[in-house]
């Protein structure tokens, strides 16, 4: 079992990266060799709009650290996906891999019109979504500034065939980046989640 742990938090070592490590660490005691990748120390730009993608499926045109991190994805059997909330949405690191990850959808091919099926990106991977907010629970801060989002999470892994999906949240983080290290019982979920992995 092989697990990619991956961290859009541009903070250094802060909430989202302590969830994520901690999933992994819950998996390595299960056997599975892990990953953790931080996206912030990468050179990584966002989707060119080329469609260049479509020619070459599972393949994007632009040469920076994402590509080879694209390739690898397809290599493991979980995946598990970080992000802050910025601005009730995902930071823009998270945004920026998100968007490279089109390279894997299917598309319609404009000379015959039929659906040109995603062959490159195996389907039936583990998915874990891990958010670290600085509001409170969502039901007592204004729910519906939040719901679009997990909507649109959930749309990610979907669309790359996953075979499971989990999501762990972390709220009233504030400010505070040791906010999840000193949460016991967040950090017990974060291994036990990575342990079913
Ligand atoms: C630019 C920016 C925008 C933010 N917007 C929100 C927000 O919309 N909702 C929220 O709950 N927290 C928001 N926060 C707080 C972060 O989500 C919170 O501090 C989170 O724990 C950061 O994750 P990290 O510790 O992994 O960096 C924002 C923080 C920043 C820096």
């Amino acid at each position: 079992m092989k697990v990619i742990g991956i961290n859009a938090s541009p903070r250094k070592r802060a909430n989202t990266q302590t969830l994520v490590e901690a999933i992994l660490s819950g998996a390595e005691k299960n056997g599975a060799q892990t990953r953790l990748v931080n996206l912030r120390e990468m050179e990584i730009n966002g989707c060119l709009g080329c469609e260049g993608c479509k020619k070459h499926l599972g393949k994007c045109v632009q040469k920076d650290d994402l590509t080879p991190l694209l390739q690898d994805l397809t290599e493991y059997d979980a995946i598990i996906l970080g992000t802050p909330v910025f601005w009730f949405h995902v930071s823009a690191q998270f945004k920026m891999l998100v968007d490279r990850l089109y390279c894997f959808m299917e598309h319609t091919d404009p000379k015959t019109g039929e659906p040109v099926m995603r062959f490159e990106f195996p389907a039936g991977k583990k998915f874990v979504l891990v958010i670290s907010r600085g509001d409170n629970e969502p039901a007592e801060v204004l729910p519906q500034f939040y719901d679009h989002l997990n909507e649109w999470l959930n749309i990610i892994p979907l669309s790359l065939g996953a075979g499971s999906i989990e999501f762990l949240h972390q709220y009233g983080a504030e400010i505070d980046r040791k906010a999840a290290k000193n949460d016991t019982a967040l950090i017990e979920r974060a291994e036990a989640l990575g342990g079913t992995l």
